[in-house]
């Protein structure tokens, strides 16, 4: 294949997300590796209220409210001589689909754990989320200045929970009040830890006399014996092993005291995966598009409304898979929509910038009036199209009422928009005029009625309703589909892109209907 200059910027792209159990400490590695990078000056900005808190990672007033990330963002930072595109994830189970999508815009994943708790068990569904993929995750154990879990017991957990080889690669001495630092596994040094020192320290030879000053006697001692378990306990680290999903190397240290942040950071630039190639269909055949191909393509993996609330337009998230993106370049989706980019956004730390040129591994935000929808290829042949990302059928089903009933064409239209984002959805019975929203679980529900309310400035009721269960209906022919749909006229509905949809009120219904209508398949996902 041809090298085209460009192909250096791809290899020097490192495109991941963090993932993590609400309150393991994400926002704060977040901040502080942007911090480490250069790219903040004073860590606390990620937090930081006013202005320019809607270009930080967690934006939204109920984010703020609640203290949780619900909606993805990507921040850009350089480091040595890589380009970090940061993808943040929402850290709740109830947004495990858009944690999904996320990943798939993802080379690879940092998973941060609690070094007291270990995992928990949303930090397991989204980690399930992960291992769909298999992508390459390095695992953070974090709030290491507080007491914590014995490292083994740590390293276990993770091991036995998530199915994945776990190599230590470094090792803490100590926790809490006698956490006195860690020692790198690989270089035999030892990094000390300062509690209220602000720059880390260098780390040092193990046989440096000033060690113990950082390393009292007895520590070293217990220290020793472990990193000598250690040794003999976990498998060498395997790059390859690392690169394909299953083995993990694990780093420990504390985001709060930026201890061991850079570590991280230097293993995400020396380990992590840069942009590879992406298997999809041009012209319906098969074809492997290189990071460093001529052609530029990306994919949306996120639509986001309303992010400006004096603009109703969406920002479509897109990755770009290969080639050398520039500004004003015309794309085209495979469907023939083609739209002339030439206010791409990049998202910096603390900025949005008018990105001239991106490439793979880069994300940029497509602003658009609701043309890009989730899964949408782009190329400017409008020949390739990537794999289409699933939509998951929704946990909870609850009918949607303005609380004035005058305002019931504004509240559709603000369900379809949010709908049309791909992370809740809308249903509409054929018959009546009801609007069945669908997501994943309550939290959701309230985050849904808590925008309605702020950028549509609409009241809605979330009521319950007579279903619980949601399915795509895919049919072996169009009388097969007339024929189920005719005996089930009450029970069907259509989503937003108008695929038909069988509203059941339990899983032994659709069971029912399926042993009826063998010719019907009721399915959880939909490939967009
Ligand atoms: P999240 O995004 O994963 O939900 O976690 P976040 O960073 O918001 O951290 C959750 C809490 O844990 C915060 O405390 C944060 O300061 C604390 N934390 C994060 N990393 C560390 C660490 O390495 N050591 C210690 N001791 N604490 C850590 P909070 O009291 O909930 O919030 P705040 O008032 O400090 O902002």
């Amino acid at each position: 294949m041809t090298e085209y200059p460009f192909t250096a910027e791809a290899k020097r792209r490192r495109t991941f997300a963090i993932i993590s159990h609400p309150d393991a400490g994400k926002t704060t590695l977040t901040e502080n590796l942007l911090f480490a990078g250069g790219a903040l000056r004073l860590a606390g900005q990620v937090r930081a209220r006013g202005q320019n808190r809607r270009t930080s990672s967690d934006w939204m007033k109920i984010e703020r409210e609640r203290g949780i990330s619900v909606s993805s963002s990507v921040m850009t930072f350089a480091y040595r001589d890589c380009m970090i595109n940061l993808l943040d994830t929402p850290g709740h189970e109830d947004f495990s689909e858009d944690t999904y999508r996320t990943l798939t815009a993802a080379d690879s994943a940092v998973v941060v754990l609690d070094a007291a708790k270990g995992i928990e068990p949303q930090t397991l569904k989204l980690f399930e989320v992960c291992r769909l993929r298999d992508i390459p995750i390095l695992t953070f154990v974090n709030k290491m200045d507080r007491e914590a879990l014995d490292p083994l017991e740590i390293l276990d957990e993770v091991a036995d929970k998530l199915a994945l080889d776990v190599v230590p690669m470094q090792w803490p001495a100590g926790s809490g009040s006698r956490f006195c630092g860690v020692q790198d596994l690989i270089k035999g040094q030892f990094l000390p830890f300062i509690k209220g020192q602000e720059e880390p320290l260098a780390a040092m030879a193990l046989d440096d006399p000033k060690l113990e000053q950082y390393l009292p006697a007895n520590e070293r001692a217990e220290l020793a014996d472990a990193v000598e378990l250690a040794d003999g306990g976990y498998r060498e680290f395997s790059l390859q092993s690392y690169l394909e999903g299953h083995m993990t190397p694990v780093y420990f240290g504390s985001a709060l005291r930026k201890f061991g942040v850079r570590e991280l950071l230097d293993a995400l630039v020396d380990l992590a995966p840069a942009p590879s190639s992406i298997t999809g269909l041009r012209n319906g055949e098969p074809v492997v598009q290189q990071p460093g191909a001529a052609e530029v393509s990306g994919f949306v993996f996120k639509v986001q409304a309303n992010m400006d609330p004096n603009h109703r337009d969406r920002i479509a998230f897109t990755r770009i898979s290969s080639g050398e993106f520039k500004r004003g370049m015309k794309l085209k989706t495979i469907v023939g929509k083609t739209m002339t980019i030439t206010q791409p956004i990049m998202f910096f730390a603390q900025d949005r910038e008018i990105a001239d040129t991106a490439y793979a591994g880069d994300v940029i935000g497509v602003p658009n009036h609701g043309v890009l929808r989730v899964g949408d290829t782009l190329s400017e042949s409008g020949k390739m199209q990537f794999p289409g990302l699933p939509n998951f059928a929704p946990e909870m089903l609850r009918r949607a009422r303005p609380k004035d009933p005058m305002k019931a064409k504004h509240l559709r239209k603000a369900l379809e928009s949010l709908a049309e984002e791909g992370v809740t959805q809308l249903f509409q019975p054929m018959i009546g005029a009801d609007m069945i929203l669908g997501a994943v679980g309550q939290l959701q529900i309230e985050v849904t009625a808590e925008r309605i309310a702020t950028e549509y400035k609409l009241d809605v009721l979330f009521e319950p309703c007579p279903y619980s269960i949601a399915r795509w209906v895919v049919a072996k022919d169009d009388a097969a589909l007339e024929n189920f749909a005719e005996r089930h006229k009450m029970q069907m509905a259509k989503d937003v892109d108008d695929a038909p949809v069988f509203l059941a009120k339990s899983a032994w219904e659709i069971n029912y209907a399926q042993e009826k209508f063998p010719d019907i398949s009721f399915t959880a996902t939909k490939e967009r």
